[in-house]
């Protein structure tokens, strides 16, 4: 049966008409909270949502026509408050780059600063990556795919939630052009030997460390914010990086 999109999210101000788009499902990989959003963060979407965003129901995009050239793509699930997407997109201009996240507050300070500071490589949905991903993301259309230190849903009855599952892995597969690259990182072990497990099981992917190992991080990945939080925290980075066959 096919879904009802749902655009229920839990910022509930009435003045404030953008809303997470997501369509039902049993299980999701986050919680939105509604979270206070700064007076800037809430004024970027009326000057920069028009330039940036893009929307779940408008189905499936043409890279070459929203960005008006034909560059390598990267797709960012979760970027969070956005600062290392966006060091990406200023270090990397002949690249475009897609993110999304479901948290308001940090879309808003992502195309907030990225319309400061005139930032053309780079579009935003704010909505569930799967949803993404089925409905807008053509096959065979990406270069490279990153997902930086999702949500580890540390206690076990909660793994399932956890964003890496083998379907999840083989939907990116779909994704990704011949010789595209995806990458992630994580700093809870527990979850990087999950990563590891599911990325070593997929047919379609290669290790360019060898197999079963962890990867040096690569220059192109700014550290993050939630990185930033770990070390503060003593723990440690595990980087995993594959290559499409
Ligand atoms: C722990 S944070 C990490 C943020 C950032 N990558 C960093 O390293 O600072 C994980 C982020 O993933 C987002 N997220 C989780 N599941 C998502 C989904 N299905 N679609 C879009 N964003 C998602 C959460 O809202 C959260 O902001």
């Amino acid at each position: 049966m096919q879904e009802e999109p749902n655009k229920e999210q839990g910022n509930e101000e009435e003045d404030f008409p953008y809303r997470t788009e997501f369509k039902k499902k049993s299980i999701r990989s986050y919680v939105i909270r509604g979270g206070r959003m700064t007076e800037g963060q809430r004024k970027a979407f009326d000057t920069y949502w028009g330039p940036f965003g893009l929307s779940l129901y408008d189905g499936a995009i043409e890279p070459k026509e929203i960005f008006g050239r034909e560059a390598p793509v990267v797709l960012e699930i979760g970027f969070g408050m956005g600062d290392s997407l966006l060091e990406m997109t200023e270090a990397e201009t002949d690249k475009d780059f897609i993110g999304i996240e479901v948290h308001p507050p940090g879309v808003g300070r992502l195309i907030n600063n990225a319309g400061k500071a005139e930032v053309k490589n780079l579009r935003v949905y704010m909505a569930d990556a799967i949803d993404v991903l089925n409905d807008c993301i053509p096959d065979a259309s990406l270069d490279r795919f990153q997902l930086y230190f999702p949500d580890p849903w540390h206690k076990k009855k909660h793994n399932k939630r956890r964003i890496v599952q083998p379907e999840f892995v083989k939907l990116l597969c779909s994704k990704l052009k011949p010789g595209g690259l995806m990458h992630m990182a994580t700093d809870w072990e527990n979850y990087a030997e999950q990563m590891l497990e599911v990325l070593e099981a997929e047919e379609q992917l290669e290790n360019t460390a060898g197999k079963g190992n962890y990867a040096p991080r690569p220059e192109f990945r700014p550290q993050t914010k939630f990185e930033r939080r770990g070390e503060r925290l003593g723990h440690g980075v595990w980087d995993l990086l594959y290559k499409r066959k």
